[in-house]
């Protein structure tokens, strides 16, 4: 299957079909369960969330991911799911998640839904049938042996809660392997059925409208004697299978990798031209090394990995996040920075879980107005497209008294009302309590007082959001690092030649400017191919000094500051 291309864009009613839509859009997560109730019985539906999207209509969020909200016992967030073409009831109908489709659509918003196809639910009639009859349909659905010693070396994900990626089965008395909860049974993905079952799966969705899938936990299909079971040719070659249809039969629809890996692992699941995997994967590299520049006020560890030249595909993007629904992952950092970061951001052992940090941004960065900025100027203007969690642009607080990684998936606070206004019900029936510290409590921080605020966090991002979107570049264009004489300092131009997309046809050069360092700073920049050019501040439109004519460019910037400059050469 060749690389898809296009010349103009397409208008369908309420959606413009550009192709390469994912490469300018910024994406927010929301679970379905925490954004707003509509009916009152303490949880968020769909109906909820369809009444929510003039607000993130508002915001400027072109794409939704939205977690499983599929039928499910609900011990993982939904990840464990137990009829994949059935919605949870208290999240509402499959007539209402076609609305919310096209309600979406009409909007000119995507919605991307997530599919965890590595494992199911063990309430999952798959596995209940496999348990039961193992020479049946579904006997060979799943990963059964009758030893637990098969493959020692794959690592386990969930180690505060798993000591093994293999649990026994009283009924059909084999051991069946699962990479993450011993109540999620990992699919058997060499049996060609499972192949089948799974892209019904994929086709039922994409039938109902829904513009692309994050792939849950892909890089975990196939397991192999030889490897480490992450990966694995097998796997590799069932996204290209998978790509192969929906470029085929759903073209515009895109494939999100979710895979936490080392970064020239994560670059392999786009695929090449010849051969496409994913659309887009997370950046998991870039992500936890904006926290830990942030507290060691070095740019260094930025600057290595936004010099590496991973070779990606042009039509490839990174999906740049700073938090999500999981909790903050340290497993693909070293130990020495691990320590570091624990120290920096989990000082009370609550405040992990696994290999990571379970708190929301705002906690982490302990609520300072200055790093929230910086944080998020950083997520905005790195190559890849933004993915915002739910909550975090109004800087919501987290709860680390409750189990697991529900300390960051509290209700949305949407006033100071009963409930942060997120549900009618009595506050003792909400799925999980309304953050109520001292610092975060719902009557100071919620999307009401916000909007009464002009200067408040939610303007600030809403700005900064419509600011990147008038400049295609942040979206499309290049990364060159710059060389700086303080190493508090990160320094990048993006570039965008304004060719061969259906938006933006001018060529623009933005100049990006990070201090990480506690207090003020003076830098001066090398930007050898920009001697003499004229700078702009992208925000006010106020010149700046020029860069000189030897290419160097002299800057203070206050604690924690950052510039977004226009450079317009000589
Ligand atoms: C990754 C998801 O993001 C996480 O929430 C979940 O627990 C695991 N996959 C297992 O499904």
């Amino acid at each position: 299957m060749g690389r898809v291309t296009f010349t103009a864009p397409i208008t369908l009613p309420g959606l413009t079909l550009d192709l390469q839509w994912y490469r300018r859009s910024v994406f927010y997560e929301v679970m379905v369960r925490s954004f707003y109730d509509s009916n009152g019985d303490g949880s968020g539906d769909l109906a909820g969330l369809i009444s929510r999207l003039d607000y993130l209509q508002w915001l400027g969020v072109d794409a939704l991911w939205l977690p499983p909200f599929f039928a499910s016992p609900l011990r993982d967030g939904g990840y464990d799911v137990a009829d994949y073409t059935q919605i949870l009831p208290e999240f509402g109908t499959l007539d209402e998640f076609r609305e919310l489709v096209t309600k979406a659509h009409e909007r000119n918003m995507r919605i991307v839904i997530d599919l965890p196809l590595n494992h199911t639910s063990d309430q999952h009639p798959w596995f209940q049938a496999s348990r039961s009859d193992p020479d049946g349909p579904y006997g060979d659905f799943y990963v059964w042996s009758d030893t637990d010693e098969k493959w020692p070396d794959i690592r386990i994900i969930f180690p505060d809660y798993e000591d093994s990626n293999w649990a026994f089965d009283s009924v059909r008395r084999q051991f069946y392997f699962h990479r993450f909860f011993s109540h999620q049974p990992d699919l058997n993905f060499t049996n060609p059925r499972v192949h089948e079952a799974v892209i019904d799966v994929v086709r039922f969705w994409l039938d109902l409208g829904v513009d692309g899938f994050r792939l849950d936990a892909i890089p975990y299909l196939y397991e192999s004697d030889e490897g480490n079971g992450e990966g694995e040719p097998e796997t590799h070659e069932f996204i290209k299978k998978l790509r192969a249809i929906v470029d085929r039969d759903y073209p515009g629809r895109i494939m999100i990798a979710e895979a936490n890996q080392w970064p020239r692992e994560v670059a392999a699941f786009f695929g090449t031209d010849e051969e496409p995997e994913c659309h887009m994967a997370f950046d998991f590299p870039v992500m936890p090394r904006i926290f830990y520049s942030l507290r060691s006020q070095s740019a260094d560890e930025l600057v290595a990995v936004l010099s590496e030249t991973t070779d990606v595909p042009s039509w490839a993007a990174w999906g740049v996040f700073l938090r999500n629904h999981d909790e903050l992952t340290l497993e693909m950092v070293s130990e020495e920075y691990r320590q570091a970061m624990y120290g920096w951001y989990a000082y009370d052992p609550r405040m992990r879980v696994n290999v990571g940090i379970r708190r929301r941004l705002a906690t982490l960065l302990d609520n300072s107005r200055a790093e929230l900025e910086l944080a998020h100027a950083l997520l905005f203007a790195l190559p890849g497209s933004p993915f915002l969690y739910y909550g975090d642009e109004i800087g919501m607080g987290d709860n680390i008294w409750l189990p697991d990684r529900d300390s960051s998936r509290t209700p949305m606070q949407w006033t100071p009302d009963r409930n942060a206004g997120f549900s009618s019900a009595d506050p003792g029936k909400l799925y999980l309590p309304v953050v109520q510290s001292l610092v975060y409590h719902y009557s100071q921080v919620n999307v009401e007082s916000q909007l009464a605020q002009s200067r408040s966090l939610l303007h600030w991002i809403r700005n900064v959001i419509h600011v990147r979107k008038a400049h295609p570049v942040f979206g499309l264009g290049s990364i060159e690092v710059l060389d700086t004489d303080n190493p508090a300092v990160l320094a990048f131009v993006r570039s965008y030649a304004g060719a061969g997309t259906p938006v933006g046809d001018q060529p623009e050069d933005v100049l990006c400017v990070f201090s990480f360092a506690h207090n003020p700073v003076a830098v001066t920049i090398d930007a050898p191919g920009f001697a003499g050019a004229e700078l702009f501040d992208l925000f006010g439109g106020h010149r700046f000094p020029s860069i000189d004519d030897d290419g160097r460019l002299h800057l203070t910037l206050g604690t924690q500051g950052f510039f977004w400059l226009k450079a317009v050469r000589r």
